[in-house]
């Protein structure tokens, strides 16, 4: 089945796209990737300066389940690529030698210095990738040097340092947005202002993923200490719907969105689709399962369009989000319907210690 869908004048052979981080951290994992039939990629952002780019280890946490141990959260205090611009440069022109198909995304960031960010559009463009994507979104680390969400978390910032890519791109230009920030939709917006193309949404949401009882230091432990990292992976997916869902329903129809944050399978693309994404970005998923992980992804994606009917992806983007309503008029709908009284049935007044449970259950709709 075609798969397919055009986005900003770009096609993509399908929607699933590497997210920025380790799995785009050099051209033979893109290459690698690409073979397994992943539509594309955003390489790890890159800089000019990688001297200046020092990671530590150990450099991620895991939150488990309590049942099955399974992975659900994810910190990280990974910065951006340590790898110098002069090799990413060879690299980008190589695999789209190679992969002229493929979509290839160069997430970029620099200091807070129009110089500097229009030289690195400049130089990577130069290339011949098919788009940028902004970093104003890395929450640690890179701030200290005011990078990353130190830009995305100030909107005159984001306006200001969009309009610098935007004036020397002649190729589309998403905005990577952190989630640490009490409305999403002002970012977002002045980026648009600035004139991106796409915003891409979400980043990691900052966190301490837990402490080691024993020793009393607080994960991921580094000679002892740590800082708070960006949390990824499963638990991070309803923050990113509803995130998703607000940019789709406020950004100017012509805003593409890509929809990131705890995707790993068909069923979370498709959720991120229908919420107005026409690209999804999966990083942690491919960490902890693997490139092969797109497998299940085409299948279910197909499989899904074969039974609701759709005829093309586009078809899908947006599709659930006339069902965001106020809560009043949520009421009004059950008073039509002639419901009401179920939420009369269930007023605070009538939970009772012994059956708090059994009424969290009779309320829940999963
Ligand atoms: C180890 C790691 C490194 C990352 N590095 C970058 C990066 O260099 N640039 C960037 O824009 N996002 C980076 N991210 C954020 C991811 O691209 C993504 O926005 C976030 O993890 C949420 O998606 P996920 O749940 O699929 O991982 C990184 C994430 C992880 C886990």
């Amino acid at each position: 089945m075609d798969l397919s869908i055009t986005v900003n004048g770009i096609k993509f052979p399908n929607p699933f796209l590497l997210g920025s981080g380790p799995p785009g951290t050099n051209a033979r994992v893109i290459a690698k990737s690409f073979d397994a039939g992943w539509g594309g990629a955003v390489a790890k952002t890159v800089s000019l300066e990688s001297s200046k780019v020092v990671n530590v280890v150990p450099r991620y946490g895991k939150l488990r389940s309590r049942n099955n141990g399974e992975v659900i959260g994810f910190e990280n205090i990974e910065l951006i690529s340590d790898r110098p611009i002069e090799v990413w440069l060879e690299e980008f022109r190589q695999i789209k030698k190679d992969y002229p198909d493929h979509v290839l995304i160069a997430s970029i960031m620099e200091e807070y210095d129009k110089g500097r960010w229009q030289e690195l559009t400049r130089v990577v463009q130069d290339t011949g990738v098919d788009a940028f994507e902004l970093n104003f979104s890395c929450p640690h680390g890179m701030t200290e040097r005011k990078m990353g969400s130190e830009m995305g978390e100030h909107s005159d910032l984001t306006e200001e340092v969009t309009g610098w890519v935007t004036e020397v791109a002649k190729i589309p230009v998403w905005a990577k947005m952190t989630p640490n920030i009490t409305n999403i939709k002002e970012p977002a917006s002045a980026a648009v202002r600035g004139g991106a193309n796409g915003i891409s949404a979400i980043n990691t949401i900052l966190s301490v993923i837990g402490v080691n009882l024993d020793t009393l230091r607080p994960m991921p432990t580094v000679e002892g200490y740590t800082v708070p990292g960006g949390y990824s992976s499963q638990a991070v997916k309803p923050i990113a719907l509803r995130m998703v869902s607000q940019l789709a329903l406020s950004l100017p129809k012509e805003t593409s969105i890509s929809g990131i944050g705890g995707i790993e399978t068909a069923h979370d693309v498709i959720e991120f689709m229908l919420l107005g994404a026409s690209t999804v970005q999966i990083c942690t998923g491919v960490m902890l399962k693997g490139v092969k992980m797109v497998d299940e992804l085409q299948e279910g994606l197909a499989k899904f369009m074969t039974e609701k009917g759709f005829n093309s992806v586009q078809e899908i983007v947006g599709k659930s989000l006339p069902y965001f309503s106020t809560h009043m008029e949520l009421v009004s709908r059950m008073k039509e319907a002639k419901r009401h009284k179920a939420g009369e049935a269930s007023r605070d007044n009538e939970w009772a210690q012994k059956d708090i449970t059994e009424k969290t259950a009779e309320l829940t709709s999963n």
